[in-house]
């Protein structure tokens, strides 16, 4: 029998809507009790039901972002909406709240006796599986992955059917959440005899200039024989050559039973992983029976040692290393929740533009392309669990979390949960000591090689506190000089930090237009960057922090509630676009010379009256001129910035930046003349034809010099043709209601996000953009190719 296959079942499926409330509406879920009485009574999974009707679709797929923003003050609806970012969403939404899935697919007869499971990396939220007739399973919650077992309910040498209904009526979070099945979705055939799911370990010790590596893991035997399973470990280095080996001796399996087996292996000079250079290692381990293979898996790992120390902040390998991090929650502009997985890579790479070195997948269980873009790319990462909880589904969920992803090197700190204030103090602190302790035991049972944490809102002197390796601070710079001198022995970093909050491109906080000053905006319980960077970064005894947030995201729309329908925290917009807080993390997280000065200067009408201009720079001093005059030279206090009120004149702006007396860097901001032109810019000019790579055109619009014009919102239009399609637009607009799945968009402040994704189809994709509607002296149309290139093999179920 062949080893283990893992398919990818994302193509291809139907939906359509259900419904909540309504039997009938719901392809008749639900009339009655009976639905769940005898097994193989749904229809909806069988080859009788016709769903010609309904919408084709691959996965991910996140039903919410397609749905417009709804508003109703009328009773408390909108309080509930406004955290979820207004989607109709929930038990008074019935029509938009429930989805079903369907999809079709042939076995192979030569399958038959193999173990056969349909994987869901997530879905929002509860989800009800039915297979060739017969009802399989439940999962409710939206972040953890699960799996069935269809072994016993496939069809070999045929047809089958999977339904699934997915209800995201309840949520699991107070943000943006998304709906539906949001992650892929896999078939993996297997050998009766087969390794135990996430239960290979590579745990490694660094010692002098080689590595001990332990490796573990189970093998189950689910046939009707007693095996000799033997297990062969290979680790190969990113270069593809073999550096280690390992066997463990046969051991024998009885029927309906699973052995642990261990081993050691040994790395000289090891490759250590580090954000500097993410080296990765390959692990291989086979399950081997009367000599053949029966089972395999393949996955990365690294090497590094990790450490936090109570006076002297965090390690990896042995030097000390400030955590520069932001937490991230995990839609983007266009796409929702329902990323394609090289969008995992391009949100990394925007973040590491400013030097952000760490991540805290607030406040659940990240997509797993995430952690292996942060694993690739260098990026640590704080690991964080939903539900701050050791009962039964707590602790399902954690310890999913942990044994998922503990290979990975990324990952330095887990975390039991986010500002749960009952559990932290007051009504339930010794409920919380007690959830604690068992949540953190559990975390070094499954993994003693990493320290645990929660990010706490308060003063971390009880409750959940008590039993965390790690003290993690939400806000609140008041407590840590306190609880440092009080608990010495104790490492602490800032779990969440900032919220400052910003409107990318705009300088005037108004009330009347939502919008939020860039130069200091942050709510009553932040700090703005420089308030919590010049406290964390001027203590060695603090790890580091995690600012609240790198990315906008949906929901949260802080300090306004409708017409906003995303929060404005992120240190970049929902697309990925920087807002000057960016610059200021440039300036004091990367040691390379960075300069910017701001605001725009287009501010016609605004003659003689002054203007706050901004410099960020790491550079020791910075000369403002105004069309050359100089307006005088300020000293850069260390993590801070310098300022000068400017008389406005158009013209030019020019910031020049001098370190021991030399000019270093200049930066500068011409007034614009009115936009002509527009221009298209990817990110990658090629991409794999594999249906699910893309390109991130970023488009903006030009004066008559080529020079962006930063204050442009023109309505455009976008014609996508050849081998690829557009999956969604963006504009980083806090307020636009524009939709993200129309190939329309508004720039905003100058510029606007196309997503675009190949198909199978080997060729080129051409994408045009027109400005809409205009008429006379419209702006100049751009285009622009992406090629797309043969993909490497893969199994994809037809
Ligand atoms: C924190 C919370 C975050 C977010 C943030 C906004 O208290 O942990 O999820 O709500 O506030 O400032």
């Amino acid at each position: 029998m062949a080893p283990r296959e893992q398919w990818l079942l994302d193509f291809d499926w139907r939906f359509a809507f259900g419904n909540g409330d309504d039997p009938a509406k719901d392809f008749g879920y639900g009339f009655g009790q009976g639905d769940f009485s005898k097994t193989g009574d749904f229809k909806i999974a069988t080859s009788d039901f016709d769903d010609a009707g309904w919408r084709a679709l691959d996965l991910p797929h996140d039903w919410a972002v397609e749905l417009a923003p709804v508003h109703d003050d009328s009773g408390d609806d909108d309080t509930r909406l406004t955290s979820h970012g207004y989607k109709p969403l929930g038990r008074r939404y019935p029509a938009t709240s429930v989805g079903w899935y369907r999809r079709t697919f042939e076995l192979p007869a030569s399958d038959r006796g193999r173990r056969i499971w349909i994987e869901f990396d997530g879905a929002m939220r509860d989800v009800v599986l039915f297979v060739n007739g017969c009802f399989i399973g439940r999962h409710d919650d939206g972040y953890t992955p699960f799996r069935f077992d269809l072994t016993d309910f496939l069809n070999y040498g045929g047809k089958n059917v999977v339904a699934l209904r997915v209800d995201a009526s309840f949520g699991d979070g107070w943000f943006y959440e998304g709906a539906g099945i949001y992650r892929h979705v896999w078939l993996t055939k297997m050998d009766p005899v087969h390794l135990g799911r996430w239960e290979s370990v590579v745990r490694s010790t660094v010692e002098g200039h080689a590595a001990t590596l332990a490796l573990a893991t189970m093998v189950e035997n689910e046939s009707e024989h007693a095996v000799q399973a033997s297990l062969a470990w290979s680790i190969t280095d990113a270069a593809g050559r073999v550096v280690a080996h390992a066997t463990t001796p046969a051991q024998a399996i009885a029927p309906h039973a699973s052995a642990d087996c261990r081993t050691t292996a040994h790395i000289d000079a090891p490759m250590l992983w580090s954000p500097g250079e993410p080296h990765l290692y390959t692990a291989l381990v086979k399950v081997v029976v009367d000599g053949a293979t029966r089972d395999a898996e393949q996955f990365p790992f690294g090497i590094r040692t990790a450490a936090f120390d109570p006076d002297r902040g965090f390690f990896l390998n042995g030097q000390p290393l400030k955590i520069q991090g932001t937490c991230n929650h995990q839609d983007h502009a266009g796409v929702g929740a329902a990323l394609p997985d090289r969008l995992q890579a391009f949100r990394v790479g925007v973040l590491q533009g400013m030097g952000c070195n760490a991540v805290r997948t607030s406040h659940n269980m990240p997509t797993p392309e995430w952690v292996a873009a942060c694993d690739r790319m260098g990026m640590m990462m704080m690991c964080e669990t939903r539900h701050m909880s050791s009962s039964p589904s707590g602790m399902q969920q954690l310890e999913t979390m942990v044994k998922r992803y503990r290979n990975s090197p990324s990952i330095i700190l887990w975390s039991i949960g986010n500002e749960e204030w009952r559990l932290q103090k007051g009504a339930l602190e010794q409920q919380g000591e007690r959830i604690g302790a068992a949540m953190v035991e559990r975390c070094h049972e499954l993994d003693p090689t990493r320290v645990v944490s929660a990010a706490v809102n308060g003063d971390n002197e009880q409750g959940v506190s008590d039993a965390l390796d790690v003290i993690g601070f939400n806000y609140n710079l008041k407590y840590p000089d306190k609880f440092h001198r009080e608990h010495p022995g104790r490492a602490v970093y800032g779990s969440e930090t900032s919220s400052a909050i910003a409107t990318r491109g705009e300088y005037v906080t108004d009330p009347g237009k939502n919008t939020v000053n860039s130069y200091d905006g942050v709510v009553p319980w932040g700090e703005t960057p420089e308030q919590w960077w010049s406290f964390y970064g001027s203590r060695d005894w603090l790890a580091g922090g995690f600012a609240w947030t790198g990315f906008d995201y949906r929901g949260e729309p802080t300090p306004y509630g409708w017409p906003s329908v995303s929060s404005q925290f992120g240190i970049v917009d929902l697309c990925g676009f920087p807002k000057d807080y960016y610059h200021y993390y440039k300036a004091w997280w990367t040691k390379a010379p960075s300069l910017h000065v701001f605001p725009h200067w287009n501010w016609a009408g605004k003659e003689g009256q002054e203007i706050a201009v901004w410099a960020y720079t790491n550079l020791d001093e910075v000369e403002l001129l105004l069309n050359g005059k100089s307006l005088g030279v300020r000293k850069v206090p260390r993590f801070g910035h310098v300022q000068w009120k400017v008389a406005y004149a158009p013209g030019v702006i020019e910031a020049r930046g001098r370190r021991n007396g030399q000019v270093v860097l200049v930066d500068r901001r011409e007034t614009t003349g009115a936009a002509r032109k527009l221009r298209l810019t990817a990110d990658r000019r090629e991409i794999a034809a594999d249906g699910q790579d893309v390109a991130m055109i970023t488009v903006d619009v030009l004066d008559g010099h080529g020079r962006p014009v930063p204050t442009a919102n023109n309505k455009l239009a976008f014609r996508i043709s050849g081998a690829g399609r557009l999956i969604g637009v963006g504009n980083g607009d806090p307020n636009c209601h524009e939709s993200d799945k129309e190939p329309r968009r508004s720039l905003f402040n100058g510029l606007a996000q196309v997503i675009i994704q190949s198909t199978a189809d080997i060729g080129t994709i051409r994408i045009e953009a027109v400005e809409e509607g205009a008429t006379g002296s419209s702006l100049t149309p751009a285009s622009l190719t992406v090629t797309t290139r043969k993909a490497a093999p893969r199994l994809v179920v037809a």
